[in-house]
């Protein structure tokens, strides 16, 4: 029998960094984009064993764990292995092969991680934040660099995929530069979400980013379709037909990130509290997925949050979600209007969520495909009011930005502090005494090569922006 290609053409990744193990992944697709949903990833019905092993080195000379885990079909021949007894603040590397007669011998590539400081640490945690990054609106040059920089963690705010098919306005030059097919419909079903997740890491910068540091995940609306809210689709049609296929879309989300638990029924447990020692409490949250009505986080998921913001074990609390958090009025001849995807949309739930924070509150958020950054208060627009905290908004890595006013954004908004239209991600460092965050910004994104360069440094100095780069 023919033997079936090179199974690790997705690559590798580790996530969930806890500060005595990691969860790596990968997915056996020799054909990643193969159209048959029965093969998905071009693999047979049955189970591969995969081995892994842990090492000190990147060589893999200095195993300190090893095992096999086993690839089902049923959830896409993925693999999420669970490593534990690990040492805290640890840089590991890892990576997993196949002896199976489906295949020749393989070899994935070497993925690097890094395990969580244990709870009592004041080590100072370097992140990265990305988000929103269209396929078809350009390369992903952005995590290239991210990449390079080998963070601690790397955190993703959402629109990892679009779900939409082929774009209905005209292409225009410079505005859909890479072709999705096959197949470019909107995705719907399993196979149609498995396969656009293979496309976007068919991308070898996107890769690399897995492959560089472990990650923390969120999800927006585009992993299942746009504007959803909860059990609703944004369009009004049937909500069973959208249950069965939010359910598809959440199992197609796991199957290709390094996440701890798997989906059960129709939900996914995302919102979660990550902690890296003594500096920083990173409250991942979940935007989507129990919206209903003027509340964004559903009844559970707010107690959970309002009861870690109370009782904060780090100096930093730092919200991980999708959407914009500050106030953002967008001015008009009829007077000001706000988004209804946002915030904005959820004040009560937003003003509970800040009064339990009290101070020392740092929001990242995407979604808008720009950078701002923003000061926090109970009373936004006025002077007086007490600032509890900051929002760093981070630009897509490649996702076209909304054709909006953004300087009459900044000018009607005094407490939105900041805004620049590049592309890019993140980078921050958090310790004890400070929190920093930096823009990286590349120039292009429709063709390959964009330098990235730093487009401000902001730090948080008692709830307030201060602007820490040197200003030309
Ligand atoms: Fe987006």
């Amino acid at each position: 029998m023919a033997k079936l290609g090179y199974p690790f053409t997705l690559g590798v990744a580790s996530g969930e960094p806890l500060p005595d193990g990691v969860i790596l992944w990968t997915r056996l697709a020799p054909e990643p984009l193969h159209l048959d949903p029965r093969r998905p990833g071009g693999m047979p019905k049955r189970q591969v064993a995969v081995r892994w092993q842990v090492a000190e080195d990147q060589g893999l000379t200095r195993v300190v764990k090893e095992g096999t885990a086993y690839a089902e079909h049923a959830w896409a021949h993925s693999v999420h292995v669970k490593v534990e007894g690990l040492r805290p603040a640890t840089e590991y590397f890892y990576r997993f092969s196949v002896a199976d007669p489906l295949f020749e011998p393989a070899t994935s590539p070497v993925g690097r991680t890094k395990t969580a400081p244990a709870p009592d640490s004041q080590a100072p945690v370097r992140f990265a934040v990305a988000s929103c990054q269209r396929y078809e609106h350009g390369h992903f040059t952005a995590y290239r660099h991210l990449a390079v920089e080998r963070p601690d963690v790397v955190f993703h705010l959402g629109d990892y995929i679009y779900e939409a098919g082929r774009p209905a306005t005209t292409p225009q030059p410079g505005r859909y530069v890479r072709p999705l097919e096959p197949p470019a419909r909107e995705c719907t079903t399993l196979h149609d979400y498995r396969n656009r997740y293979a496309r976007y890491r068919t991308d070898p910068d996107l890769r690399a980013a897995h492959a560089a540091a472990p990650w923390i995940v969120t999800w927006d609306d585009h992993e299942v379709e746009d504007n959803y809210r909860g059990t609703r689709p944004a369009d009004g049609s049937d909500q069973a037909a959208f249950l069965r296929r939010r359910t598809a879309a959440y199992r197609a989300y796991y199957e290709h990130q390094p996440l701890r638990v798997r989906p059960v029924g129709d939900g996914l447990r995302m919102y979660r509290w990550r902690a890296y020692g003594t500096v920083a409490d990173f409250l991942v949250l979940d935007a989507r997925q129990y919206r209903d009505g003027a509340d964004m986080l559903g009844p559970e998921q707010e107690a959970w949050l309002l009861g870690k913001l109370r009782a904060p074990r780090a100096r930093w609390k730092v919200l991980v979600q999708p959407v914009f958090f500050a106030q953002r009025a967008f001015p008009g001849p009829g007077g000001p209007s706000f988004s209804r995807d946002a915030w904005d949309a959820y004040r009560d739930q937003r003003s509970r969520i800040m009064a339990a924070a009290g101070r020392d509150l740092v929001v990242l958020s995407g979604d808008v495909h720009n950078n701002w950054a923003c000061e926090l208060s109970t009373a936004f627009g006025d002077p007086a009011a007490r600032p509890v905290g900051v929002e760093f908004v981070s630009t897509a890595i490649t996702s076209l930005p909304p054709s909006t006013d953004n300087h009459a954004i900044l000018a009607a908004n005094p407490h939105i502090r900041y805004f620049e239209g590049h592309r890019g991600y993140l980078t921050g460092t958090a310790t004890p005494t400070a929190f920093e965050v930096a823009y990286r910004v590349v120039d292009f994104v429709d063709r390959p090569g964009a330098p990235v360069s730093t487009a401000a440094v902001f730090g948080v100095e008692d709830g307030r922006l201060v602007r820490v780069d040197t200003m030309p």
